[in-house]
């Protein structure tokens, strides 16, 4: 019989694991006990802590909902998803705009609008042109590209965050046309602090974060023999654009509001340019969606 002792243990758990039918599978969970037991055994974990851990999992999964995902936010907190993000980038194999959060706000069947429609529904503040073009690798305009758009209102919340969550607001799909262009009107980008009010809240005030994420707009874009593209556009200039909670800024998805833009589709409105580039899709591609609509994740489980 094998002693068990601190060291001893991890062998005798991969020992156990090593008869999974399915590789990759049997890959991740010893890698995953190969770190876990290693970081117990660097930080000489206590039982105490131990149990502190288990409470706030199980916190953080008493918090999600059909409309609330606090287990995304835990990992774009931890910096995970903005890794899984930088991972599925390095994996295409041709130039693409750079991915950023899905976040936990993303919703499926936001309502399907016309090219130059306005997301704004029930929300008041400035009003902006969001345009540019969807493009392949050799900048050639990829046409009925599908463009997600999501955004938080002025309060900086998103519509899911609000009372009456079945409202859908600051939201929509629009198709880029022939030449792949697209454009629509939306409110000028704001910033906003995370959801504070459950246990990764307490994490980031334990760490003394201050929470917020820059002024951003989320995107999704895809098109068939494309890799999907899950990204945002971040504001210049706002206070927290070095140093968003979440880890989603990089240099080339930021930004200016144009005041004065008489190439804008729509002139008289201050405007945001921006040509998205996809890259073509292959064989082994998975999903570049670091989450889910939160309503899609409780079914599952
Ligand atoms: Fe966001």
């Amino acid at each position: 019989m094998r002693a068990i002792d601190e060291n001893t243990i991890t062998d005798a758990a991969l020992e156990q694991m090593s008869g999974t039918p399915n590789p990759r599978l049997k890959q991740i969970m010893a890698s995953l006990v190969r770190h876990l037991h290693d970081f117990t055994r660097e930080v000489d974990l206590t039982a105490e802590e131990w149990l502190e851990g288990i409470r706030f999992l199980t916190a953080v999964g008493q918090k999600c909902t059909a409309h609330r995902q606090e287990f995304i936010l835990l990992s774009d907190t931890l910096g995970l998803s903005a890794l899984i993000n930088a991972l599925h980038d390095k994996r295409a194999t041709e130039a693409a705009t750079k991915s950023s959060l899905l976040g936990p706000f993303y919703r499926q069947d936001a309502p399907m609008m016309k090219l130059g429609d306005s997301i704004i529904s029930h929300s008041k503040g400035t009003e902006v042109v969001f345009y540019g073009r969807v493009v392949d690798a050799a900048g050639r305009g990829i046409p009925n590209a599908l463009v997600q758009v999501w955004e938080p209102d002025e309060t900086g919340n998103y519509d899911l965050q609000k009372h009456d969550p079945s409202i859908m607001d600051l939201r929509g799909c629009f198709r880029a046309d022939s030449e792949g262009k697209y454009y629509f009107r939306g409110l000028c980008p704001l910033g906003y602090m995370i959801p504070m009010d459950g246990p990764v809240g307490d994490m980031i005030r334990a760490q003394k974060r201050h929470g917020y994420r820059p002024a951003h707009i989320h995107f999704v874009i895809g098109a068939p023999g494309y890799r999907e593209l899950v990204t945002a556009l971040y504001v210049a200039g706002d206070d927290h654009i070095d140093s968003d909670t979440v880890f989603g800024v990089n240099e080339s998805l930021i930004i200016s509001v144009n005041k004065n833009d008489s190439s804008s589709p729509l002139p008289k409105l201050p405007s945001i340019r921006y040509d998205f580039q996809l890259a073509k899709a292959a064989k082994q591609d998975t999903s570049g969606r670091v989450g889910a609509d939160p309503s899609q994740i409780t079914a599952k489980a």
